[in-house]
């Protein structure tokens, strides 16, 4: 094996999080195709959700490479919490992952418990995951943070910074929660847009594909003025939320459900260069019979699920000159001609 990368594909998400990036990553991981998967910003306030052979799995800061025995590297821009950390390496020991693929950049830093007392103090209003991001970010950026290099328990986790072959970069969150393009105070404190992926040390040119994730309706995890409490006294959007399950897999919070606004995913597909869209979760929409989208702040209806694709196609195909590949999938199925 030579010690050049060939190339780099990136995995991200177009709304809010929760777009079922876990489930897209795996998918890829699992091709064998990969010889790295790395997660670039954030912790321990992400929730993916896996399966694998039929069961079900639950990581937040370790990449879902680990269900497929490939080395899964956690960046220098990301953030670990040491008890979160254990009691997930922990879980996937006991249930049979090798967890010696995990490797941790030295210079991450780590969240200490009280940035998640002072998260939970003073981030309430924010609605934030209380894993102490922000005041784990402040210090970093303040530059009083700790390094894992420099805590004796992550020894034998500390990567030593080589790349080569595949590689796979997972994202955590969404276009919409990123510190520069989202609805600033009410973001994460990380880059969520796939030029974050560079931070673990390659060039951009070496980017191949990125996927963006979206779902074919919008949801809201924690406190955000885009999305208003009004939405709740909808009973169509409330069906959506019920029949999609909008609960969160870190806090259990229920989301908060819009019709996809498109105008904001044409945005969000344009800003990070997606190459390959992948919308998830349209049984829900079948199922509840209901088929809509907000379009320049007036929401459209169609008859059918082919109806609302045909015209997502053709928006996403007119207006975003990145897009060569739009694909649909349901909540159970895999897609498989990714
Ligand atoms: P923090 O990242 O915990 O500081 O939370 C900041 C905002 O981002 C809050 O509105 C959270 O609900 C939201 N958020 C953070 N991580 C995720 C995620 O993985 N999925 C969905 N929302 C998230
Ligand atoms: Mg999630």
């Amino acid at each position: 094996m030579n010690n050049k990368i060939n190339f780099v594909d990136i995995c991200c998400g177009l709304n809010w999080g929760d777009e079922a990036k876990g489930k897209i990553i795996a998918q890829l991981a699992k091709s064998g195709h990969y010889n790295f998967v790395c997660r670039w910003a954030g912790g321990n306030n992400a929730g993916h959700t896996v399966y694998v052979n039929n069961k079900k799995y639950k990581t937040h800061l370790i990449p879902c490479g680990i269900f497929y025995n490939i080395p899964s590297i956690i960046g220098p821009d990301c953030v670990v919490h040491m008890s979160s950390f254990q009691n997930e390496i922990l879980y996937l020991k006991q249930n049979g992952f090798n967890t010696e693929l995990i490797k941790i950049s030295p210079k991450a830093h780590l969240v200490t418990d009280n940035h998640i007392n002072e998260d939970v103090k003073d981030y309430k209003s924010q609605g934030t995951t209380s894993k102490g991001i922000a005041p784990c970010y402040r210090d970093k950026y303040a530059r009083v943070g700790t390094q894992i290099k420099d805590v004796d328990y992550f020894k034998p986790y500390i990567w030593d910074e080589a790349l080569y072959g595949n590689v796979l970069c997972e994202g955590a969150q969404g276009f919409w929660l990123d510190i520069n393009q989202g609805n600033y105070p009410y973001v994460t404190s990380s880059t969520t847009l796939p030029y974050g992926a560079c931070s673990l040390g390659f060039s951009p040119k070496l980017i191949r594909h990125i996927y963006g994730a979206s779902k074919i309706y919008d949801t809201r995890s924690g406190t955000d003025p885009h999305f208003p409490e009004s939405l709740l006294d909808n009973s169509d959007l409330m069906s959506v939320v019920q029949q999609g399950n909008e609960f969160g897999a870190t806090t259990g919070r229920m989301r908060k459900v819009n019709w996809l606004n498109i105008n904001k995913l044409v945005k969000a597909i344009n800003t990070t260069g997606t190459t390959i869209i992948i919308i998830s979760k349209i049984d829900v929409l079948e199922e509840l019979n209901n088929y809509k989208l907000i379009e320049n702040n007036t929401i459209l209806s169609f008859n059918s699920i082919q109806e609302m694709k045909d015209h997502i196609n053709d928006t996403l195909h007119s207006q975003c000159s990145s897009v060569y590949k739009i694909l649909y999938s349901n909540n159970v199925e895999f897609v498989d001609n990714l």
